[in-house]
C-alpha cells in the first residue's frame, strides 16, 4: 500500500468498483463527479474539486431582486414571447453595442434557455439552410455537450484540434474542411473552453475571411465574455472591445450566456445575437423544415418554439434590469467574477511549481490569460495514469481526451470550485504527488 493523501485501499476501492477502467480518461464529468463524491463519503475528506464548470461565485443581486419582482408581478400565469421580452431584447442589443461594438436591432437578439438550448436550436437551423451541407465544423478542444447535441440531433460534424494550427496556419486548415461544400457552420468557444486560449485579431479575421468566402455560419460561443482578463473589456462604449469574429464577417451569431458572467447558471438563460443580415437571408433549404425560409424566422418560430416555447419570464425580467445597469456602468460585471482568474493565477503557480506543465499555453507569441480554467499534464504520465494518480492525492480533473483535443496526456481544471482557503492543502497534495513520482 502506497502513503497517499487520501486512504489508498478506498480510492483503489471505489474506483474499480465504478466501471471507468481501464479508459478512465474517458470519463464523462458526471461520472467523475460521481466517484470522487463516493471517496469522499467513504473518507471523509474533501477533495479539490476541479472537475465541474459550475460558478462559485453569487447571482448579483441587482438580478436576483429585479427577478423576484418580476414574480411578484404575476406574470407566471402567461406564456411568454417566443421571440422574447422586449425590454431584454433592446437591454441585449444595447449590450452588443457597447461591449463588442457592433450594431445589431434588437430583433436579432434572442433569449433561449441557456446557450445550451442556444446551441440546439442554432444546430437544428444552421444545418438545414444548405441541402448539400450537413456537417458542422468544430474547432476543438471544445465544450463535450455541444458533440452530444450533435448526435442526438444526428448532426454531423467533424473536429480538428487547433493546438498546431495557431496564426495563420489556421487558414489552410479551415479553408480544407470548408472547400469540400459540407458545412453549413464553424463552432468554437473564446475564451476557449476546456484550455482558456482566446483567439488573436489574426485568428479571428481569417475565420471570418473565410465565413464569407464559403458561406458558413460562425458560431461563436461567447459563454465566457469578457474573461480574457489581460484586456479590460468592462467599461460600456470604450475600447478595447471583447474581440469577435463579427468585425469580419456578417455571417455570424453570437451565443451569449448568464451562466458564468452573471452567475446564473441556475435559471438558464442564454441569448443569441443574430447578425442582421443573415436574421433576414433566405435560404432555399429552409424550406424543408420550417414554414419560412429566412434564417431568423426559421430559429425564432421553428427551432426555438418547438423546443421550449420561450424563456420564462423572471428571468428575463430579471436579466433585462441587470443588463441595464451594466450598459448604464452601474454594475461592473467583468470585475465581479476577476476573483476567478486570481484563482487561476495562484493554482497555475502551485502546479508549476511541482513539475506540471500548461498543456495550453500560449496565444500566439502571448501567454493565455488566467481565467475559468487551465490545462494541465504531467511529463512521462498518459492521461489515464494521471486522472486516476491524482484521485489518490485528493485532486479531481476531467481529462482532455473528452474535450476533442488531441493532448490526451492533458486534463482541464476548472478553478470556480476552489476557494483560497484551499490552496494550503491543494500545495500539500502537489508536493506530496511530486515526491511519489
Ligand atoms: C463553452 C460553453 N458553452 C456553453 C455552455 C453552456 O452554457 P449555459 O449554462 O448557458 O447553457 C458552457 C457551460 O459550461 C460552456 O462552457
Amino acid at each position: 500500500m502506497k502513503e497517499t493523501p487520501i486512504n489508498f485501499n478506498i480510492v483503489k476501492e471505489k474506483i474499480d468498483n465504478s466501471g471507468l477502467k481501464p479508459d478512465i480518461s474517458s470519463s464523462t464529468i458526471r461520472e467523475i463527479v460521481k466517484v470522487v463524491n463516493e471517496i469522499e463519503q467513504a473518507t471523509g475528506e474533501k477533495f479539490v474539486r476541479m472537475e465541474m464548470g459550475v460558478p462559485g461565485l453569487p447571482t448579483p443581486k441587482i438580478l436576483l431582486n429585479a427577478q423576484i419582482e418580476a414574480l411578484e408581478n404575476v406574470v407566471t400565469s402567461k406564456y411568454p414571447m417566443i421571440e422574447g421580452d422586449a425590454e431584454l431584447k433592446q437591454e441585449a442589443s444595447r449590450f452588443v453595442k457597447l461591449f463588442l461594438n457592433k450594431d445589431v436591432e434588437a430583433k436579432c437578439c434572442v433569449p433561449a434557455v441557456g446557450s445550451m438550448q442556444s446551441a440546439m436550436a442554432l444546430f437544428l437551423t444552421v444545418n438545414r439552410t444548405y441541402t448539400q451541407r450537413n456537417k458542422i465544423l468544430f474547432i476543438d478542444p471544445g465544450f463535450p455537450v455541444q458533440k452530444q447535441q450533435c448526435q442526438v440531433l444526428g448532426v454531423q460534424y467533424e473536429t480538428f484540434d487547433v493546438y498546431n494550427f495557431r496564426g495563420e496556419k489556421l487558414r489552410n486548415k479551415i479553408e480544407s474542411y470548408l472547400k469540400t461544400d459540407e458545412f453549413s457552420s464553424i463552432i468554437y468557444s473564446n475564451p476557449n473552453n476546456p484550455s482558456w486560449i482566446s483567439f488573436t485579431e489574426r485568428e479571428l479575421k481569417i475565420i471570418g475571411e473565410l465565413a464569407t468566402k464559403y458561406q458558413a455560419v460562425v458560431i461563436e460561443d461567447l459563454a465566457y465574455f469578457g474573461m480574457d482578463f489581460r484586456e479590460d473589456y468592462s467599461q460600456p462604449g470604450l475600447p478595447p472591445y471583447q474581440p469577435s469574429v463579427a468585425n469580419y464577417t456578417n455571417n455570424y451569431v453570437i451565443m451569449l450566456s448568464s451562466s458564468k458572467v452573471f452567475s446564473y447558471a441556475g435559471e438558464r438563460l442564454g441569448i443569441i445575437i443574430v447578425s442582421p443580415s443573415l436574421f433576414d437571408k433566405s435560404f432555399e433549404g429552409l424550406r424543408r423544415n420550417f414554414k419560412k425560409d429566412t434564417f431568423g424566422y426559421a430559429l425564432i418560430y421553428g427551432s426555438l418554439y418547438t423546443l421550449s416555447a420561450g424563456v420564462s419570464h423572471s428571468v428575463q425580467k430579471g436579466m433585462a434590469k441587470m443588463l441595464r445597469a451594466v450598459n448604464n456602468g452601474e454594475y461592473n460585471f467583468i470585475e465581479a467574477v476577476k476573483p476567478y482568474a486570481e484563482r487561476a493565477n495562484v493554482m497555475k503557480r502551485l502546479f508549476l511549481e511541482n513539475g506540471f506543465k500548461i498543456v495550453y499555453e500560449k496565444d500566439e507569441d502571448q501567454d493565455i490569460s488566467d481565467g475559468f480554467y487551465f490545462t494541465f499534464s504531467y511529463p512521462g504520465m498518459t492521461g489515464d495514469e494521471l486522472l486516476e494518480e491524482m484521485l489518490y492525492y485528493g485532486i479531481s480533473a476531467i481529462s482532455l481526451k473528452i474535450t476533442g483535443s488531441e493532448r490526451t496526456e492533458g486534463m482541464r481544471a476548472c478553478v470556480s470550485q476552489v476557494l483560497p482557503e484551499q490552496f494550503e492543502i491543494l500545495e500539500y497534495r502537489l508536493k506530496k504527488f511530486r515526491e511519489n513520482h
